[in-house]
């Protein structure tokens, strides 16, 4: 396996509208099929986390989590669809299906390395998860990658989102950050039950796992092997 890919569904979805894929999504999911030898996982983006905040899913619910997960199935199978018109043979995975949460988060990950051993493209994506006494929780794209990553030791970790990188207060893209005390946090835009750029690092820091964060212009260069973005250094 050479690399996990987180795709921001602040990417694939025009997160100011519900439901709405982005323009950019045929073109990035096309770039993504000339490297299939890796792990996908994609954002809620506009069709998980509307329905996930009407219903409080975050915080736990239990009416909340088959209209989100429907939206992100649905959403996950027009990514595997995209990849499969360019030659991938991509899989879904549900992580509803394949995970719990007490207090800590498991997930069954062997089928996931087994496939792409097998040839085929795993494609995941933020989910709802059965929480101890909550109902259902959120598990977000941020939070399968390391743990994905933490068994498959690929070394090749990305987060293709919103913003070039991981802004300081000036707006310019930092090479390096090395723990959460150095993250400025800024506007998110759009809604983000997961809780934005800032779980993604708190995600990266707590399995301890090295991950680049970029935009789609990098895309194509952070699976070239390039060092695009911003290195997040939580080894
Ligand atoms: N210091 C910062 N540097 C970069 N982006 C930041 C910062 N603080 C907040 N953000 C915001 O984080 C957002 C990206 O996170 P967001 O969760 O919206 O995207 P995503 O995780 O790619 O999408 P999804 O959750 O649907 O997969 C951007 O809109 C950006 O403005
Ligand atoms: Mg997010």
């Amino acid at each position: 396996m050479e690399y996990v890919l987180k795709i921001g569904g602040s990417v694939l979805t025009d997160k100011e509208t519900e439901r709405k894929l982005s323009e950019d999504f045929s073109d990035i999911l096309e770039t993504v099929a000339e490297h299939p030898q890796g792990v996908i996982v994609h954002g809620a983006g506009s069709f998980g986390h509307p329905p996930a905040e009407r219903h409080g899913l975050a915080s736990g619910s239990r009416e909340g989590i088959m209209e989100t997960h429907s939206a992100v199935s649905d959403l996950n199978s027009l990514v595997v669809e995209e990849l499969r018109e360019n030659s991938v043979d991509a899989i879904p995975v549900h992580p509803l299906s394949a995970s719990y949460r007490d207090s800590d988060t498991h997930m069954m990950t062997e089928q996931v390395l087994w496939m792409e051993r097998e040839g085929c493209t795993p494609v995941l994506h933020g989910d709802g998860v059965v929480t101890e006494g909550k109902g259902f929780t959120v598990i977000s794209g941020d939070e399968i990658v390391p743990m994905i990553e933490k068994e498959a030791g690929t070394g090749e970790v990305g987060f293709c989102t919103s913003a070039p990188g991981v802004l300081d207060e000036d707006g310019e893209v930092v090479d390096e950050i090395d723990s959460l005390d150095e993250f400025h946090e800024r506007d998110t835009e759009g809604i983000d039950v997961s809780g934005g750029m800032r779980n993604k690092l708190e995600k990266i820091f707590e399995y301890g796992i090295d991950a680049r964060i970029f935009g789609k212009e990098d895309l194509k260069d952070f699976l070239e092997g390039e060092e695009v973005g911003t290195l997040v250094r939580g080894r």
